[in-house]
């Protein structure tokens, strides 16, 4: 599975990446507004230190709900890097611009997916990606992994080549669960992946094995 950082704070991309493990990043327009990247060109620069700080995919969201207006905030943003993956609603002018992308062979994140309906959808238009947004529909009291199990299922009975990007990871067992149910990628915030580290009897064993060293080594 693809480990993907959700955010927009190049502290904490550099700091994932820093530990070897990291395949990529995804961005909302909420993400951007919380780190005060505002305006056009503040946004496309962002982008860009982003994609210096990454090997992989970055995922960068266009604002517009037309079709027109996708393709071409979606163009521009692609022109940024080849690393840009252009992030877009899933809506039907989402899923049209998506079609064209696909067509011409730049890389989609279809967002915004709740149900398997949409997540079919999406495979349809030939999306590189589809996020479903997991802690969003646990928060409403449905079964988010759930989704994910099902899509799985979906694609795997066509062959999409679509990869699952679990999104909305709220907690390290979230992603040990997408891990179990077959996400391609999941992507969360920093705490989701150092979280994964921590285990207390680690912690208690290495105490106790430095301290046996420096008994024996006096
Ligand atoms: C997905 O790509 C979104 O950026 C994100 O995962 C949304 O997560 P949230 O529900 O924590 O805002």
């Amino acid at each position: 599975m693809k480990f993907f950082i959700d955010t927009a704070n190049l502290d904490d991309i550099k700091e994932a990446q820093a530990l070897g493990i990291l395949d990529g990043v995804t961005t909302n327009p909420s993400l951007m507004n919380k780190e005060g990247i505002v305006g056009q060109a503040n946004i496309l620069d962002h982008y860009q230190k982003i994609c210096k700080i990454v090997d992989g995919d970055v995922s960068a969201e266009v604002i517009s709900t037309d079709f027109e207006g996708m393709v071409k905030e979606g163009e521009t943003l692609a022109a940024l890097n080849p690393q840009i993956v252009v992030k877009l609603p899933m809506i039907a002018a989402g899923i049209k611009a998506c079609k064209y992308f696909t067509d011409k062979g730049i890389k989609t994140n279809v967002t915004l997916v709740f149900s398997a309906g949409q997540a079919l959808l999406a495979a349809k238009a030939g999306a590189t990606y589809v996020s479903p947004f997991l802690g969003r529909l646990d928060d409403v009291s449905t079964d988010g992994i759930h989704l994910i199990s099902e899509i799985r299922l979906i694609y795997d009975n066509y062959s999409f080549e679509t990869q699952i990007l679990a999104a909305s990871i709220r907690h390290t067992m979230h992603v040990v669960d997408c891990a179990k149910t077959g996400s391609d990628v999941m992507t969360g915030p920093l705490s989701s992946i150092t979280g994964l580290l921590k285990h207390p009897l680690t912690d208690i064993g290495l105490a106790k094995f430095l301290a046996d060293y420096k008994n024996g080594n006096q």
